[in-house]
């Protein structure tokens, strides 16, 4: 891959919650293990849950005595002038140098963005080569992205969000000629078939259709989630009690086969292997829900 070309991937959906960080986290940890040279970047000034993230894995590595491959971390920290416009440009500067920086030194960026609307975020969105929305099992994740007719179904009006993208998506095909690969992954689905899951998916597939996005399989509800956080790892990592803080179990190694198929999913520019349970995993794991 060429030194200046690094792929970037934008996780972003101004939904709160909705899993960004934590799918940031893991791609990441991914394209690593893969060999490639990876940055991170967060642009979510207020709450930088990816650079705790991060941190946590920094210690867990540290505290564990283990080597543990870690992204080269960028946190663009918030201007606190009087203007607002005299911040956001402040802030907009320091991004487009690190990132013109990072772009040199790594394979794939991956940007971490707010699960609001601001002017770091729209910048961010209009660099993305392909851009990643995690969305819970829930119509108001979707409404996010479009307002649906209640009586038919259908996708009547784009969601500021989408407009948002759909901008930055006409930005860049005027700069590069090419525009953003954007998926839709649902996120924290149910072990239970619902009613209200079906109608989430197949709601979310016209969705997809009217915006010109794609949808990938997605990520379903683990607590084992939880302390992947505060260990700051990934179900990519060993699966190692002392690296995650708990027993493996085989929830980690299923959730590793969904993330295989999301990254897959995403086409992103990379060779990937057939997916396997146990390619990057040491240890054992146990059987559990
Ligand atoms: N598949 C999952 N199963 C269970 N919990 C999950 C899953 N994915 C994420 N979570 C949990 O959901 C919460 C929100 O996730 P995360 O912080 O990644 O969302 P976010 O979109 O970045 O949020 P924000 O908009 O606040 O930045 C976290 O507690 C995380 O551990
Ligand atoms: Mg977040």
């Amino acid at each position: 891959m060429s030194q200046t070309n690094a792929h970037v991937i934008v996780v972003g959906n101004e939904k709160g919650g909705s899993g960004k960080s934590t799918t940031a986290l893991h791609l990441a940890i991914y394209l690593l293990h893969q060999g490639y040279r990876v940055g991170t970047v967060d642009v979510d000034s207020r709450q930088q849950t990816l650079t705790r993230y991060v941190r946590n894995r920094r210690e867990t590595a540290r505290s564990a005595g283990r080597d543990i491959p870690l992204p080269s971390h960028l946190h663009v920290p918030t201007a606190w002038g009087d203007s607002i416009s005299e911040n956001q440009q402040a802030e907009r500067n320091v991004f487009d140098r690190s990132l013109a920086d990072m772009r040199e030194s790594v394979d794939f960026i991956v940007i971490d963005t707010p699960g609001f609307d601001s002017n770091l975020a729209r910048t961010a969105h209009a660099m993305a080569d392909t851009l990643v929305t995690p969305l819970n099992e829930s119509m108001i994740d979707l409404d996010v992205l479009a307002r649906i007719d209640d009586q038919s179904g259908e996708p009547i009006q784009t969601s500021p969000y989408s407009r948002t993208v759909q901008k930055a998506r006409a930005e860049r095909l005027a700069r590069t000629g090419t525009g953003i690969d954007w998926v839709l992954v649902r996120n924290r689905i149910s072990h239970l078939n619902s009613r209200n899951a079906e109608q989430v998916q197949t709601t979310i597939e016209k969705v997809a259709a009217s915006l010109g996005c794609r949808v990938a399989e997605g990520i379903a509800e683990r607590v084992i989630f939880r302390s992947l956080f505060t260990q700051g790892m990934t179900v990519f990592d060993p699966l190692d009690a002392d690296l995650l803080g708990s027993t493996p179990s085989m929830s980690h190694v299923n959730a590793r086969l969904e993330y295989r198929s999301l990254v897959s999913a995403l086409r992103l520019p990379v060779k990937l292997p057939v997916p396997r349970a146990d390619n990057e995993g040491e240890g054992s794991a146990r059987a559990s829900a």
